[in-house]
């Protein structure tokens, strides 16, 4: 039986999981493939490491040394940062390799340039675990969304984030509490700054919006935002509105503009990110046919991860003449109306007084100083300017008034 041999770069979370699920799953992966499945090298960087790896396994701490093996078929990279990954990358492509990546950094900076030299060299390009951890929703964009005309994709897409903000709400751990377990357990990054800023889920963004709509925001014009700035206090206001915290990205196409935002907004019970707890992500599609889509899954660790990276390599391995769906260019609705003055609901807290202005409606008092509001951004801009610690968070889809349903209740 012939045989395909894999070269995987790096031993981390990811190549160490790849490593593992390539072996425990040779059964499915031989009986799909009709042919086996071997790695035949690891690039390494601490020699010094013990690692479980078959002493049939090339293990080096040398790029050349894996290019330069007899036969090879697919380079699987799980290594962080954009160099020297993305080098390694395109020789790998350039010497008829099949390449599968994890490393949504690299693919957000350079994705379009491994896609177009893969094309050129008639190997294929699985990214699918670079986007929400093991939710297929790369693949689900790619092969099964083409007629469809994507009007909007939101997601939770960073699970150390969604994670530190479930156990400051459900266990009261504090926020460093709540990032060391999420290390601990495998799903922050190196550097965990990227989670909890929004850089990571920023670049997964950027992926979606390039596979959506064939094209991507310009990347200054993104507001970007981490959970930094989210306290037990602030999660516990929220609660007591009947709301939940959630890091969303969101990428809107109309009038031939791509708008996209990376922040913490609130949901409500009928929201479907709502119940999207711990390490999950969830993404959402609005499309014209179909209507809304919601897939969700583990959005980060070993093996959701490694999951996303060997039904790449199925993929791959079947498909070698790249499809590539990358360049959408169907229109949906019409014009942004002027964004910063469409009226939205928002969370405002610490509010030290209430202005008298008929652009802000006052919807409830959740407690002192924290409110319920309808306002353009515009005017939420503008009454964070003037009262300096003010903090303001948008409630996504309809809010359902929290003082109303306890009266309700009082009265049955
Ligand atoms: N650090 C990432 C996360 C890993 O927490 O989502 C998966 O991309």
């Amino acid at each position: 039986m012939s045989v395909i041999k894999v070269a995987i770069l790096g031993f981390g979370t990811v190549g160490e999981g790849v490593y593992r699920t390539i072996q425990s799953h040779s059964e499915e992966l031989t009986a799909t493939l009709g042919k086996k499945v071997e790695v035949a090298a690891v690039l390494i960087r601490n020699t010094q490491k013990k690692r479980n790896i078959s002493e049939n396994v090339l293990v080096t701490t040398e790029f050349a040394d894996i290019l330069n093996l007899d036969q090879l078929d697919v380079v699987v990279e799980a290594i962080v940062d954009k160099e020297p990954t993305f080098t390694f990358l395109k020789s790998a492509i350039q010497r008829g390799c099949h390449i599968i990546t994890a490393n949504k950094e690299m693919f957000a900076h350079h994705g379009k340039e491994l896609l177009d030299l893969a094309a050129e060299k008639r190997v294929s390009v699985g990214f699918e675990a670079t986007v929400a951890g093991g939710i297929p929703v790369i693949q689900t964009l790619r092969q099964l969304l083409n007629i469809n005309r994507v009007k909007q994709v939101r997601g939770i897409l960073n699970g150390t984030s969604n994670f530190i903000l479930s156990e400051m709400r459900e266990k009261k751990q504090s926020f460093a509490q709540a990032l060391v377990l999420a290390q601990e357990n495998g799903y922050a990054e190196a550097d965990p700054t990227n989670d909890v800023e929004g850089f990571d889920a920023f670049y997964k963004t950027m992926i979606l919006s390039r596979l959506a709509f064939g094209e991507e925001p310009n990347w200054q014009d993104v507001e970007r935002e981490g959970i930094t700035s989210i306290t037990s206090e602030l999660i516990e206001a929220a609660e007591t509105a009947g709301l939940r915290f959630k890091h969303i990205a969101s990428i809107t196409r109309l009038g031939g503009q791509i708008k996209a935002t990376v922040k913490p907004a609130l949901v409500g019970k009928e929201n479907p990110f709502y119940h999207v707890e711990g390490v999950q992500n969830a993404v959402n599609v609005q499309s014209d046919i179909v209507g809304e889509i919601t897939l969700q899954g583990p959005g980060a660790g070993m093996f959701p991860t490694a999951s996303a990276v060997v039904e790449d390599l199925v993929h791959v391995c079947l498909n070698p003449t790249v499809k590539r769906n990358l360049t959408r260019s169907q229109e949906v609705g019409t014009e942004f109306s002027k964004h910063d003055d469409k009226q939205e609901t928002w969370l405002v807290h610490r509010l030290t007084h209430k202005p008298i202005t008929p652009a802000i409606t006052w919807i409830e008092e959740v407690e002192e100083g924290t409110y319920v509001i309808n306002a353009s951004s515009k005017e939420v801009k503008q009454l964070a300017k003037q009262q300096k610690n003010l903090l303001y968070f948008p409630i996504i889809g309809e809010y359902e008034r929290v003082n109303q349903v306890k009266a309700a209740l009082k009265a049955l």
